[in-house]
C-alpha cells in the first residue's frame, strides 16, 4: 500500500477545548522561527511543573505507542510531537480516554523544537516509523540527520536511550551506518541490530506494514558515558 494513502485515511476528529488544553499545544512554525525564546524548554519542570523522568517521541502520529507507555509508567512524563495537527487530536483523545495526567503533545515541525531541548534532560527518545522521505526533493525532510544526533546526545541524560525502529530497510541501515560511526552513542544490544522486535506496544504503523510483510527493523543505543 502507497504510504500516502495511509495518510488519508486520517479521520479529522474535534476535540472539546478543555482536552486540548491540557493535553496539545501547537506551536507556530512563524512564530518558532522569529520568537523561540517565548517558547517553554522541553523539560519536565517547564511542562509539567515536575521532575519526573520525560520520554519523547518524534513523529508520534496518533500517539498509541506513548498513550500506553505513559499509562504504563505513571511516575514518568511523556511528550509526542507531530507536524500533523490533525494526528494528535486523535492522540489527545486518546489520551483523555485513559485520563492520564502525565503526557503532553505539541504540534509542531521537531526540528524547529531542537533549539528547546535542554541538556541532560530525556530519559529516552523514540524515533519509530519515521517518514523515509526517499525522493530526492524531499530528502532534506529527513529526520535522522547529525543534527538531530548532536541535539539527542545533548539532551540524553547519562542513562537515556534512543530507539529507532521502521519496516523500511534501506533507511534503516542508512540510519545504522549513521549511529555506528557516532562514538557518543553505544547499542544496548549485542546483535547489531534487532528485526522482528515483539514491542509490547504495536502502533496502527507498525501493525500496518507487517500485515504486507514488512519485518519491523529496530536498533537502541544509549548515550557512552
Ligand atoms: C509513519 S508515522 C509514525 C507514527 C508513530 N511513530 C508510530 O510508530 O505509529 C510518521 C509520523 O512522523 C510525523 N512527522 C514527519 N515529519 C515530522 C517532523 N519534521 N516533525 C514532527 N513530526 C513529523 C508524521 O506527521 C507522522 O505522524
Amino acid at each position: 500500500m502507497p504510504r500516502r494513502t495511509v495518510f488519508r485515511r486520517l479521520a479529522h476528529i474535534s476535540l472539546n477545548q478543555e482536552i486540548r488544553e491540557r493535553y496539545l499545544m501547537t506551536f507556530s512554525a512563524r512564530w518558532l522561527y522569529h520568537h523561540i525564546q517565548h517558547f517553554p524548554m522541553l523539560t519536565s519542570e517547564a511542562l509539567f511543573g515536575n521532575q519526573r523522568p520525560l520520554e519523547l517521541e518524534i513523529g508520534c502520529g496518533f500517539g498509541e505507542f506513548l498513550c500506553a507507555l505513559a499509562e504504563a509508567n505513571p511516575t514518568a512524563n511523556f511528550l509526542g510531537i507531530d507536524i500533523s495537527e490533525s494526528s494528535l487530536l486523535q492522540a489527545a483523545s486518546q489520551a483523555a480516554k485513559l485520563n492520564l495526567m502525565n503526557i503532553k503533545f505539541i504540534a509542531a515541525n521537531a526540528r524547529q523544537l531542537y533549539p528547546l531541548f535542554a541538556p541532560d534532560s530525556l530519559q529516552a527518545v523514540y524515533l519509530h516509523f519515521p517518514d523515509p522521505n526517499r525522493r530526492r526533493k524531499f530528502r532534506k525532510r529527513q529526520i535522522f540527520t547529525p543534527v538531530l544526533l548532536d541535539t539527542v546526545s545533548r539532551a540524553l541524560r547519562p542513562d537515556g536511550y534512543l530507539s529507532v525502529m521502521t519496516d523500511h530497510s534501506e533507511y534503516f541501515h542508512e540510519m545504522l551506518e549513521l549511529i555506528e560511526q557516532d562514538h557518543r552513542f553505544e547499542k544496548t544490544h549485542a546483535e547489531r541490530y534487532l528485526s522482528g522486535f515483539g514491542a509490547p506496544i504495536i502502533s496502527r504503523y507498525q501493525r500496518l506494514w507487517e500485515r504486507h510483510g514488512l519485518p519491523t527493523l529496530r536498533f537502541e543505543v544509549r548515550r557512552r558515558l
